[in-house]
């Protein structure tokens, strides 16, 4: 779908300040999750929607896509939450992927051998997958299987997942990543389905 965009010469605002003006419009303008789903989309096998978020707002399209596909829905949990100073997740994230020492992850409450396809949900965290999914797929393989990325961000558009999911999951079929700024949620149900039928 041509989504996916990497313009190196656009450093990515996700200062502090920054954040909550826009975790401050997304709340003014209401939740995705209370739009209806359009319809169900075209099955791709048995659906998963596996997702990680620390302040919601990857939670909110995970579970407009759950609605909306009829898939079922398992979130990815540290054993041990970030602090919510954002602050200290910021400096904590950044020294686990600097060290690669890494929270675990807490066992899902599904069995991902059921699942033929998988959408993959996470915040973008330092320009790529956030820690938690990071730790989750060297834990887990996702070997065989379909695997559809979608991410919600602040803003910057120095977005590696896609390239460094493929990194990671080099058996499995990576499709187009959906990639929201958290602010245009409220108006991305036309571009969540798009990407669905997709
Ligand atoms: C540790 C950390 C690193 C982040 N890095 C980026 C980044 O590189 N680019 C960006 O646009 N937003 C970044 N953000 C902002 C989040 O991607 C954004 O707020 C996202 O919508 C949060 O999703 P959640 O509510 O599901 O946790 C970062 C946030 C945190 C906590």
């Amino acid at each position: 779908m041509g989504k996916h965009q990497n313009n190196r010469s656009d450093f990515p605002d996700f200062s502090r300040r920054n954040l909550l003006k826009l975790a401050g419009a997304a709340a003014a303008l209401g939740p995705l999750g209370l739009l209806v789903p359009e319809r169900a989309f075209a099955s791709g096998g048995r659906m998963l929607v596996l997702y990680y978020s620390k302040t919601g707002n990857t939670r909110e399209l995970a579970r407009y896509i759950q609605k909306t596909t009829n898939a079922d829905i398992a979130e990815i949990s540290p054993v041990t939450p970030y602090p919510s100073d954002y602050n200290e997740t910021v400096r904590l994230s950044r020294l686990e992927l600097l060290t690669g020492r890494r929270n675990p992850i807490q066992p899902l409450n599904v069995q991902l051998q059921q699942y033929d396809s998988i959408f993959l949900g996470t915040p973008l965290w330092w320009g790529t997958l956030a820690v938690p999914v990071l730790q989750f797929l060297t834990q887990h393989s996702l070997e065989g299987k379909r695997v559809l990325p979608f991410s919600t961000n602040a803003g910057g558009n120095r977005d590696k997942i896609f390239d460094d999911l493929l990194l990671l999951c080099p058996k499995s079929d990576v499709r187009s990543p959906l990639a929201l700024r958290a602010g245009d949620l409220k108006n991305a149900q036309s571009e969540v389905n798009a990407w669905l039928r997709g």
